[in-house]
């Protein structure tokens, strides 16, 4: 939540800063902020709405020179999303200026003793807050900017990624991390900052990511210094070497990047088992569970915790545990399990699902569980993220930058990471007979082109979309391996349409949601063949014979649903446990299409922020 970019070098910051912004958009939107020095003054810009509206405001009444900068785009936690309370913030004197995401959770009282003080607030935030009491202890202790910075960061409490500077030291970004991401790129001569590294993936690929508890202190001309915020001791930068490229963070063509990503989903589901799966051979291997194979045959049980769409797959997963190696498993919404003093021992795993690898309840649910001893193994999208380092071990879903804030192909590719998994877990305790256990792996081998088979159903499922653009409520309903599917049909519908939708497995429709059944009521029914087919068939009879107006995902070929249902969409025949792969397909496309003609922003939906660090 919140995105940062800063900028000292040669160059202007500011079209970096923008761009870099635009690009961070999808982790907060509500406002956005830029703060340029030059000639030894610094000026903001900053606005309620998005990056857009930020530039028109800088490039039409603002000076927007320098080659020092702080830029901020925000999804507010402390105060209403204003001009105001845009970030960049300054302190009292006008000297320091400062950017952050995060929370500040005891800001109250701290502004409170420096309110005693003398000290001045015009912002409703907590970041100016922190700027002022960083501002106190350095006139008071008479400290450079990064001890005042460093001191000023023991006595809070919360989560921060800041970039701080001095308007009497221009040739230094003072930046730290505890608990929101942070990464510093490494030009010649010139540094950037910004919470992931899609702002200056043009310039560098150099960067080092801030471990929580560290600072750096970014001065031109000068190697990095990295500190441990706590004691003080020095602490060695990690120099990594990125691997993303521009074209994976451009729309390439498409009118929305959840719209490409739904596209990529052959070529991320291919990335994410290449050289993990050798069908022909018979082999699955991924080092992170090959190297700790004991721990997961051992386990009493697999706890499975995420948040939203990646609680979703964790609960497809269970279905697959328990169904290919016959493991035990529970899945938890990581918000409740961190704080409902759980049962763990030393023999349970954890899996911690994560796309962002950032999301505050999942991290902490992880540092709960090593406490009690468990093992922790992650599956998470971006390389080098918090959950990726603080967990035990894990499995890299390889899907590429996700970053319409509606996960589409991260969804498929956990559902393809933990498929590996119980399949190798499977192998290893003897359970199918080598035919069987061939089958599937040679049927998720198919997948890719079964998928880019399902999207082709995309025109079809756009006049679907056409005829239900106005609904207010929507049901979804499947069963087994897709009852997790109707869930997230309906969170996406939600999420990017704002219509109300429900899903339900299939068997508890006459339990209540069946009460809401009339013709006004779009009901979309997975109903693919194998896994209780005619008992869906079933509900879908129920359904009609109250008027409800019914949307059918079916295997193709079927000729059953076909007489009941107002829509049919088919998918390709595949093994039971590997369709939610295919049958979220027409779902994602249904909720982008119906969102584009309801004139929403897809991939920005309100509210919304596509890595939650804050609980
Ligand atoms: C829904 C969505 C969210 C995320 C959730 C967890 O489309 O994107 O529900 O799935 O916020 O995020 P990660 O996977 O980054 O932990």
């Amino acid at each position: 939540m919140c995105g940062i970019v800063g900028y000292i070098g040669h160059r202007d910051a500011y079209p970096i800063i923008v761009k870099g912004l635009q690009r961070l958009e999808y982790r907060g939107y509500d406002s956005a902020g830029i703060a340029l020095y030059h000639d030894g003054q610094i000026v903001v810009s900053k606005t309620k709405g998005k990056v857009d509206d930020l530039k028109v405001k800088a490039e039409t009444s603002n000076n927007i020179e320098g080659s020092l900068g702080l830029g901020h785009t925000r999804w507010a936690t402390h105060g209403v999303p204003n001009d105001t309370n845009s970030h960049p913030h300054y302190s009292n004197s006008g000297d320091l200026v400062i950017i952050h995401n995060g929370i500040i959770e005891n800001y109250e009282s701290i502004k409170k003793a420096l309110t005693s003080r003398g000290y001045e607030f015009k912002t409703d935030t907590d970041t100016e807050v922190l700027v002022n009491l960083i501002e106190e202890v350095k006139d008071k202790e008479e400290v450079k900017l990064g001890q005042a910075v460093q001191i000023a960061l023991n006595q809070v409490v919360g989560a921060y990624a800041i970039a701080v500077f001095d308007r009497n030291k221009p040739d230094e970004i003072v930046v730290a991390k505890l608990g929101s991401p942070l990464a510093i790129g490494i030009g010649e001569n010139e540094y950037f900052v910004a919470s992931d590294a899609s702002p200056f993936i043009e310039y560098t690929n150099n960067a080092v990511y801030l471990e929580d508890e560290e600072m750096a202190i970014i001065r031109l001309g000068k190697e990095i210094k990295l500190r441990k915020i706590k004691d003080d001791s020095i602490a060695y930068p990690n120099i990594l070497e990125l691997q993303l490229n521009l074209e994976e963070i451009e729309k390439g063509g498409y009118d929305h990047f959840m719209l490409k990503e739904i596209y990529e989903q052959p070529r991320a589901i291919l990335d994410t088992y290449r050289g993990r799966l050798l069908a022909d051979q018979g082999i699955v291997r991924m080092a992170g569970i090959d190297q700790n194979l004991e721990k997961f045959l051992n386990a009493n049980r697999i706890i499975i915790v995420a948040c939203g769409t990646s609680w979703h797959a964790g609960l497809v997963a269970e279905y697959i545990f328990e169904d290919l190696a016959r493991i035990p498993v529970e899945v938890e919404y990581a918000s409740e399990f961190r704080y409902r003093n759980p049962v763990i021992t030393e023999n349970d795993v954890l899996i911690a699902i994560s796309q962002s690898g950032e999301t505050a309840d999942t991290l902490a649910a992880i540092k709960l569980a090593k406490e009690k001893g468990a093992f922790v193994f992650g599956v998470c999208n971006v390389v080098g993220s918090s959950i990726a380092r603080e967990t035990h071990a894990g499995a890299y879903t390889h899907a590429g930058p996700e970053i319409g804030v509606a996960s589409t192909k991260a969804f498929t590719t956990q559902i393809t990471v933990l498929t590996l998994i119980a399949l190798k877990l499977a192998s290893e305790k003897g359970i199918f007979s080598s035919p069987q256990f061939h089958e599937i792996l040679t049927e998720l081998e198919n997948i890719p082109s079964k998928v880019e088979k399902a999207l082709e159903s995309n025109d079809l499922v756009s006049h679907i979309a056409d005829i239900y653009k106005d609904s207010t409520n929507c049901l979804y309903l499947g069963r087994g391996y897709n009852f997790p599917v109707a869930l997230e049909g309906a969170l996406k519908l939600k999420e990017i349409s704002y219509i109300h939708a429900e899903g339900y497995p299939a068997a508890e429709m006459k339990h209540g949601p069946i009460a809401l059944i009339d013709e006004q009521m779009p009901v979309v029914v997975i109903a693919t063949k194998k896994g209780h087919y005619e008992k869906v068939v079933s509900n879908i009879q129920e359904i009609k014979s109250r008027s409800g107006r019914i949307i059918a995902v079916v295997t193709e070929g079927d000729e059953t649903v076909k007489e009941l249902a107002d829509h049919v969409i088919e998918v390709p025949e595949t093994n039971e446990c590997l369709t939610p792969l295919l049958t979220t397909i027409p779902l994602q496309l249904l909720s982008y299409h119906i969102a584009v003609m309801r004139g929403c922003n897809v991939d920005q939906p309100r509210n919304l922020a596509k890595s939650v660090t804050v609980e």
